[in-house]
């Protein structure tokens, strides 16, 4: 039996799982690591926590499996996408990683888009300049911190320098590179044009490879370290995203992913290249070659859920702690006993701004057409149909670009919930599916490193093998009216109130 092992670097720690070549998990480990917040908005990590948090992790995995080292015959890494790691030219960390949710880098994505050009830019990236993405941070320390910018030899993701620590190697790999915006999407190979406008030097960027593709392997050091063999092959592995979306099988068209996590991401696999032209999806290189990606992120999904929770559901944590069950559960069963539309109570889930469909940081949360009627059931409901409508709109941009699924996978928090796989179904007018493995990322980038180590034929092979369908919800017609009906409220509420949120971030200034 082969064995292969998936590394994700997250925001709040590293997930090591080693699986079997069927796609089985067999151990797994999670080191976590804090996140520092100097000024409101910023958001930074220390590039050794994520070294130490893999290593410690890998160890006590190899260790615990009880497999012999000889069968791992690869490992993947993936990781949270668009953070910055800039190393001196002895290889050393220069200052603390800016990562993907610092929001200090609005004036950069001006910079970015006067010195490329706005669609020059969507041209080339696939997407316009934003405050997540590594160049605005690489933008920044260049306006902020000049003595830094001069000493930096390289700019890495975060899962990359993981790898430079296991292999020596400057590698990346082109789902997550795309999310750096110095990729040219079209060629799947680093934009000169991009970086001499940027005056960024084009050699601070290491080699980019297809994401199966062996980048490296484990030196001699980090093998006693870790407890893997020294020479065991590094696949390039992928962002996040992408990870997740080969670990849920999404590498065909035809079946898209809808995951609710802190954030919501509606992910489509595309075999021609297509951007939404208002940027308000992203299209990335997928994690299969040849293949690109669409994705509409929702920035309050699992986090509205979760701010209803912990503000409102005293009642039911403690009732779920008597029982065992997570609060989310019993919340799940109130929310079951309101009816679909919750008697005109709508909610708009922009707690943190948002991204698609609006690009618009000032959004703010609502909750629209409450009566004294009202229970705590439509209230929680509400909150759901709020996120799922949220989703709708990102698969209804991704419709008219032409993505026609016959299916969707629910993956993260939120898709384990019964009713809000159902109310996606009912909205989607599409059949919701669940799959046997909620490893996501990680067995997304062991299947890579099965298909560069020669484990598996290609990336769609290794997917066949690891993944299954394992449950199936159809939409209900009678809910499907009643969401049909007020969706278009749903959409002309936050028209009506843009101004007003405007108004409000101009006061808060
Ligand atoms: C993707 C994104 C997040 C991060 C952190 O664009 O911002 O998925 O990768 O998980």
């Amino acid at each position: 039996m082969a064995y292969l092992l998936g590394v994700d670097i997250g925001t709040s720690g590293t997930k090591t799982v080693l699986f079997d070549e069927h796609g089985r998990t067999v151990a797994s480990c999670t080191k976590e690591y804090p996140l520092y917040q100097p000024q409101i908005g910023w958001a930074e990590q220390d590039a050794d926590d994520w070294w130490i948090a893999s290593r410690d992790s890998i160890a006590e995995v190899v260790a615990k499996s009880g497999v012999d080292k000889r069968d791992i015959k690869g490992i993947g890494l993936s990781g949270q996408m668009h953070g910055m790691v800039l190393l001196d030219a002895d290889g050393k960390v220069l200052r603390k990683a800016i990562i993907w949710c610092d929001q200090r880098t609005a004036a950069q994505c001006g910079e970015i888009n006067a010195l490329v050009g706005p669609e020059r830019l969507i041209e080339i990236t696939g997407n316009p300049p934003l405050t997540a993405f590594t160049a605005a941070k690489v933008m920044w320390v260049k306006d902020n911190e000049p003595d830094i910018f001069d000493k930096t030899r390289k700019v890495l993701l975060p899962k990359d320098y993981v790898r430079y620590k296991l292999t020596g190697e400057f590698a990346s790999e082109v789902s997550d590179a795309s999310g750096m915006q110095f990729l040219d999407i079209n060629r799947r190979t680093w934009s000169r044009e991009v970086m001499d406008k940027l005056g960024i030097p084009f050699e601070w960027l290491p080699e980019v490879y297809e994401s199966y593709v062996i980048s490296g392997k484990v030196t001699r050091e980090a093998a006693q370290m870790t407890g893997l063999w020294e020479g065991l092959p590094v696949a390039g592995g992928g962002g996040d995203q992408a990870a997740g979306a080969v670990g849920n099988g999404i590498v065909r068209p035809g079946v898209v992913s809808s995951t609710i996590g802190t954030s919501g991401v509606v992910f489509a696999h595309l075999d021609q290249i297509a951007y939404d032209p208002k940027g308000r999806l992203q299209t990335f290189c997928h994690a299969v070659p040849g293949a690109w990606h669409l994705m509409g992120c929702t920035q309050g999904a699992g986090l509205s859920l979760q701010w209803m929770r912990n503000q409102f559901g005293q009642m039911e944590q403690a009732l779920a702690q008597r029982m065992g069950v997570d609060p989310y559960v019993l919340m799940g069963e109130e929310a079951a006993r309101a009816k679909a539309g919750c008697d005109g109570l709508i909610f708009l889930p922009y707690m943190m701004g948002e991204r698609a469909p609006h690009l618009d940081p000032n959004a703010r949360g609502v909750f629209f057409g409450l009566t004294n009627t009202h229970r705590r059931e439509e209230m929680i409901r509400a909150v759901m149909e709020g996120v799922s409508y949220s989703l709708l709109d990102c698969l209804n941009i991704m419709r008219d670009m032409g993505v026609d699924p016959s299916q969707v996978r629910a993956s993260g928090g939120g898709g384990k919930s019964p009713l809000w796989r159902q109310m996606q179904a009912d909205m989607f007018g599409t059949e919701m599916v669940t799959i046997n493995s909620s490893e996501g990322p990680a067995l997304g980038v062991a299947l890579l490193a099965g298909v560069g180590a020669g484990v598996y034929a290609s990336v769609p092979e290794a997917c066949d093998a690891a993944i299954q369908v394992t449950g199936s919800q159809a939409p209900i017609a009678e809910n499907a009216a009643a969401y049909a009906a007020y969706y278009p409220i749903y959409r002309n509420l936050y028209t009506a109130l843009k101004p007003q949120y405007e108004a409000v971030a101009a006061l808060q200034k």
